[in-house]
């Protein structure tokens, strides 16, 4: 059988990875400012992480949602602790389009309505509710377009509004920061005035921090740089290190109804150690503050390049925009300088790096940008 063919891949087979390095079967070492797609937050194979997951493993990995699971309890407890959300209650499952669809079902649910507003840009997911809220029409099929979805320019409040005075919105659905369509911020100011117009018509507001969430933006969620609190945060990549898990964190006002939700593997014992690790990690190596501290510096850094046409992002969430197609300086940085990028569409090259950056790297990243891209 041969694999069904749906990525385009880079000629590298990583074989082990060590904080923020990964080596390929050549012995070749990378730095990696990907993080395998904002997915290694505490670092590759952290001791601590394969410790936590190797005990656990050999008491027992498996058992089904139907039966008492303490560590699920402790998992929600940490995160309500370290997120600042304790009053928040916990949903497990796999996969971040897994969480929004959830977060999407449960709003829907919530207020008995179908109808649902995303924004240009936003990516979702590629299950069925979660990739029509996602603004790319290529990856959507006749089957997910059956859904009740109005895709409208982020920022716009008035355009938001409109919708909502229909009283007819279960769910508004945003990313705190917009990843794949290159690091867009949303303004403060519309997260600020979305949350009570929401309130005041009815419907939920759904932040997606699949990937800007876990301390990325040198805050446990991207929305803590405002005054929002939103109804339901779906949570999933660094989340549990490359481990695949999903959450999706609900407000108190939501009531429980057995059978609703649910899920074979989340929250297995595996996947809670994985996630108990990571939170582990991120408390007692200041991650965090790690992140924010390293953003700036980034940032900071990156402001003398004259090349560059715009930054975007915080903490370790960074866009780098260029006036022009960017792929061979992200080839040469890799097969050249040995660094991992990330890229958005043609112009932007994307940092999402573990959460334990160092000065040290930030400084050897820069120089070697500088070369790959004659330019400082
Ligand atoms: C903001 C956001 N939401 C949802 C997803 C989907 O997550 P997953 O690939 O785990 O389904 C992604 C993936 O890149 C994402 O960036």
């Amino acid at each position: 059988m041969e694999l069904f063919d749906v990525y385009p891949l880079f000629d590298i087979n990583p074989v082990k990875g060590e904080g923020c390095y990964i080596w390929d079967d050549k012995g070749t070492k990378y730095l990696d400012l990907y993080g395998g797609h904002a997915v290694i937050s505490v670092g590759h194979s952290h001791p601590h992480y394969v410790d936590r997951i190797a005990k656990q493993v050999k008491k027992i990995g498996f058992y089904s949602n139907s039966v008492q699971n303490p560590m699920q309890v402790e998992l929600a407890t940490k995160l309500g602790e370290l997120s600042g959300l304790p009053e928040f209650s916990l949903f497990l499952c796999n996969s971040g389009a897994e969480a929004n669809e959830n977060a999407l079902k449960l709003a829907s649910f919530h207020t008995g309505r179908s109808k649902v507003i995303a924004f240009e840009k936003g990516f979702h997911g590629r299950t069925s509710g979660a990739v029509a809220a996602t603004d790319n029409a290529k990856i959507v099929s006749p089957f997910n377009s059956k859904h009740d979805i109005k895709i409208l320019p982020l920022n716009d409040l008035s355009a938001v509004e409109n919708q909502l005075k229909n009283n007819d919105v279960a769910a508004v659905i945003i990313e705190g920061i917009q990843g794949i369509a290159g690091i867009i911020v949303p303004d403060a100011a519309f997260l600020e005035a979305l949350e009570p117009l929401c309130k005041k018509y009815g419907t939920v507001l759904i932040l997606d921090e699949v990937q800007s969430g876990y301390g990325r933006s040198g805050k446990f969620f991207a929305f803590q740089h405002t005054s929002v609190t939103p109804d339901i945060i779906t949570v999933a990549k660094g989340m549990a290190n490359g481990f695949p898990v999903g959450g999706v964190l609900i407000a108190p006002h939501f009531k429980a109804v057995h059978g609703l939700l649910g899920t074979t593997f989340g929250g297995n014992y595996l996947a809670c150690a994985a996630s108990l690790a990571v939170l582990e990690i991120i408390e007692s190596e200041n991650l965090i503050e790690n992140a924010k501290n390293m953003g700036e510096y980034l940032l900071s850094n990156l402001a003398k390049i004259p090349s560059i046409k715009e930054l975007r992002g915080t903490g370790l969430m960074i866009g780098i925009e260029y006036d022009k197609n960017i792929s061979l300086l992200r080839s040469k940085l890799l097969f050249e300088k040995s660094i991992f990028t990330g890229v958005s569409g043609t112009s932007t090259l994307r940092l999402l790096p573990p959460l334990s950056l160092s000065e040290a790297q930030v400084d050897h990243f820069m120089m070697c940008l500088c070369e790959a891209s004659d330019s400082c």
